[in-house]
């Protein structure tokens, strides 16, 4: 960042980005350094739910978008020996070269100058020295025996499910990293079981903030050549493994319902949480959960107690609500395709309240359950 940049970042901050805001910056700087601070603080607050310094770094918007959590680049780098040096080969902004070069020698490969240029920047505010090379990372010999990658997609914004539509290809980094001790891509856990697998024998499926964020595969003369699936937990540490596919369950709800993790869910993990908890696999939901007592794991989302099973018509529904006396808060469904604003208009949801209508599959037909929220 150049001095002229620098002062109009700092006349820029708390002010509200108006046109006359703007000019009076360009008019002590340029038209250029004032627009490019203006971003800056939006991306800056925008950032601050990924980084806990965002307030000193540097961004460019679509770097932003893609930039991994520091949390979750934490988890990754942890993934990788201390003290052995390991190559980014898509740094962007720097997240997972940050995370890297905290746990030991980094080096961080990036196409776009810009980019490298903030990835820099953001190394110093972590107080951490990392080189970072504009270069194309496929062209230069990789002199290190783990690698990282999280290849951008190339459609802008939208979620890419195919492995044209990344860059660097997946497949071709994989190939490379066959020959290392250890690589790690990272990459769109809707992509398919059998593409994931197609890079490294071992996959993992990432549970952050009660969402399945991200597929990882390992791949390398380290890591079992035995092909393993698993589900991670990043706060909690926890993993469950994977089996070759969620069994369908109990056909009867018992006195608790929850939702399972979806990482969980992702990774074909449902029968080892079952095995560790005790929340058993109701119907063929994939993902509702029931339990004779209430238990809390980091496995499960939303837990929720049995009022009563009833038919799945709005009708008797409504009854059974009048009876009760309370309004429908919410109407969940898991493993059936229903249109939910339909659902949702023809059962009187309200919005308030604490009942809830549970649907989903069983193995003789659509099953519904009145279920009320347990709030923790
Ligand atoms: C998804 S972003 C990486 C984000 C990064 N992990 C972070 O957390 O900030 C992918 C980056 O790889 C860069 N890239 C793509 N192909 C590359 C190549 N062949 N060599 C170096 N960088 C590349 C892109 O410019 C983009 O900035």
């Amino acid at each position: 960042m150049n001095d002229l940049f620098s002062r109009a970042l700092a006349l820029a901050q708390g002010q509200t980005a108006s046109a006359s805001a703007i000019l009076r910056v360009a008019q002590q700087t340029s038209d250029e350094a004032a627009r490019w601070a203006f971003t800056q603080w939006e991306l800056r607050v925008r950032a601050g739910g990924k980084f806990s310094r965002a307030s000193e770094m540097l961004f460019v918007r679509e770097a932003l978008e893609q930039a991994t959590h520091e949390d979750l680049a934490a988890y990754h780098a942890s993934r990788f020996p201390p003290g052995e040096r390991v190559l980014d080969v898509t740094t962007g902004i720097g997240a997972d070269l940050i995370a890297l070069a905290a746990r030991g020698p980094a080096v961080g490969y990036e196409l776009d100058p810009e980019r490298a240029e903030c990835a820099r920047h953001n190394l110093g505010v972590a107080g951490l020295g990392a080189e970072v090379r504009v270069e194309d990372s496929l062209a230069v010999d990789w002199d290190a025996d783990f690698v990282w990658a999280d290849p951008a997609r190339r459609s802008q914004g939208r979620r890419t499910l195919s492995f044209d539509e990344l860059s660097p290809d997946p497949r071709v980094l994989a190939a490379r990293m066959r020959a290392l001790r250890r690589g790690g891509l990272k990459l769109s856990p809707m992509m398919r079981d059998a593409d994931l697998e197609s890079l490294g024998p071992q996959v993992e499926f990432v549970s952050f903030q009660g969402e399945c964020r991200e597929a990882l595969v390992w791949t390398g003369g380290e890591v079992s050549p035995e092909a393993a699936r698993w589900a991670v937990h990043v706060r909690s540490g926890q993993r469950l493994l994977g089996e070759p596919r969620n069994a369908a369950g109990e056909s009867e709800p018992r006195a608790f319902i929850a939702e399972a993790d979806p990482a969980a869910i992702r990774a074909h993990a449902l029968p080892e949480l079952s095995r560790q908890t005790g929340w058993l696999p109701l119907g063929e939901s994939m993902g509702y959960l029931t339990r004779d007592e209430d238990l809390a794991s980091p496995w499960v989302l939303h837990r929720f107690e049995l009022v009563e099973t009833v038919r799945f018509d709005p009708k008797v529904i409504q009854a059974r609500l009048r009876a009760h006396d309370e309004p429908l808060e919410s109407i969940k469904h898991r493993g059936l395709e229903l249109d939910h604003a339909r659902l949702q208009k023809v059962f009187g949801v309200r919005g308030v309240g604490s009942f809830v209508l549970l649907v989903y599959p069983g193995l003789s037909g659509v099953k519904a359950a009145l279920v009320r929220r347990i709030r923790s």
